[in-house]
């Protein structure tokens, strides 16, 4: 086989409403290698977010496959699904939602660890300090909580968690849209030596092409739930074939 990480087939996906209904999702399908970074690009409401909340897990597609290094992720059962649900993790644009406004960030932190059950409480402890350093923060972080921190911080906070169970696959949507330009780089640099250093693969999920561009290997362009269209970064943005693609790098401001 070849070193398809993840291999998405015929996402479906259909939110019904009152008297209309949204084909979030309408049979996508792609891979991502071992270590290979796929951007996703699409205007608002093109299912971008949808796709990530259902390799997660957080929602049930209507139909598709889904597999993780050969394995139909769909069809873990709850048992198996405990032990490899970190496998895949997510950083979404906004950390403060995601986290326990009273725990410590320590404590938000090590909770992945605990549930897989990594190692004894002293060697978590060091995994911690571990996991701190390895996003560039310090071990005082530990006993802050996710309130009394920078929105740098608090993303570098957030990709610290996701990478506690040493995943193989971190979906970042949008995750780091509403950092200033400084911090969006240093954290681009950190994602990039993370994934050269751990192997592991990105799915990336923005609005800014030129962001994407930079840390993608190869692009996805979604359009009312479908891919319409996919290559190589620097192709895609460069010389987009379908109308979504070609609209969205004429978006790019020129004074840029
Ligand atoms: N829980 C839900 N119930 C009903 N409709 C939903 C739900 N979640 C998403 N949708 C609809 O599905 C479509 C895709 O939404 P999604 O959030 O995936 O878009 P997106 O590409 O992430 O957009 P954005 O760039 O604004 O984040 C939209 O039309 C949205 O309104
Ligand atoms: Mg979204």
């Amino acid at each position: 086989m070849s070193g398809d990480l993840l291999m998405v087939e015929g996402l479906s996906k259909r939110f019904a409403g009152r008297g209309r209904s949204v084909r979030a999702l309408d049979d996508v399908s792609f891979s991502i290698r071992k270590g290979e970074t796929l951007g996703i690009v699409g205007p608002s409401g093109s299912g971008k977010s949808t796709l990530a909340r259902v390799l997660l897990r957080l929602i049930e597609p209507d139909a598709g496959r889904i597999l993780i290094d050969g394995e139909d992720w769909r069809s873990l059962s709850p048992k198996a699904l405990r032990h490899r649900r970190g496998d895949i993790q997510m950083v979404f644009q906004d950390p403060l939602s995601a986290f326990n406004p009273r725990t410590t960030i320590g404590k938000a932190i090590m909770d992945p660890l605990r549930i897989h059950a990594v190692g004894k409480r002293h060697s978590r402890m060091a995994a911690l300090a571990e996991l701190l350093q390895r996003v560039g923060l310090s071990a005082d972080m530990a006993s802050r909580r996710i309130h009394e921190v920078s929105g740098g911080q608090r993303q570098r906070v957030a990709l610290a968690r996701a990478l506690a169970s040493r995943p193989r696959l971190v979906v970042l949507d949008e995750a780091l849209s509403a950092l200033d330009v400084s911090l969006r780089g240093q954290m681009l640099e950190l994602l990039v030596r993370l994934q050269r250093d751990e192997g592991i693969s990105f799915l990336f999920i923005g609005h800014d092409p030129a962001v994407v561009r930079m840390i993608s290997h190869r692009v996805a362009v979604m359009d009312q739930g479908r891919i319409v269209e996919t290559g190589d970064a620097d192709a895609v943005f460069s010389d987009p074939r379908s109308d979504t693609g070609k609209a969205l790098i004429a978006a790019i401001p020129t004074w840029r």
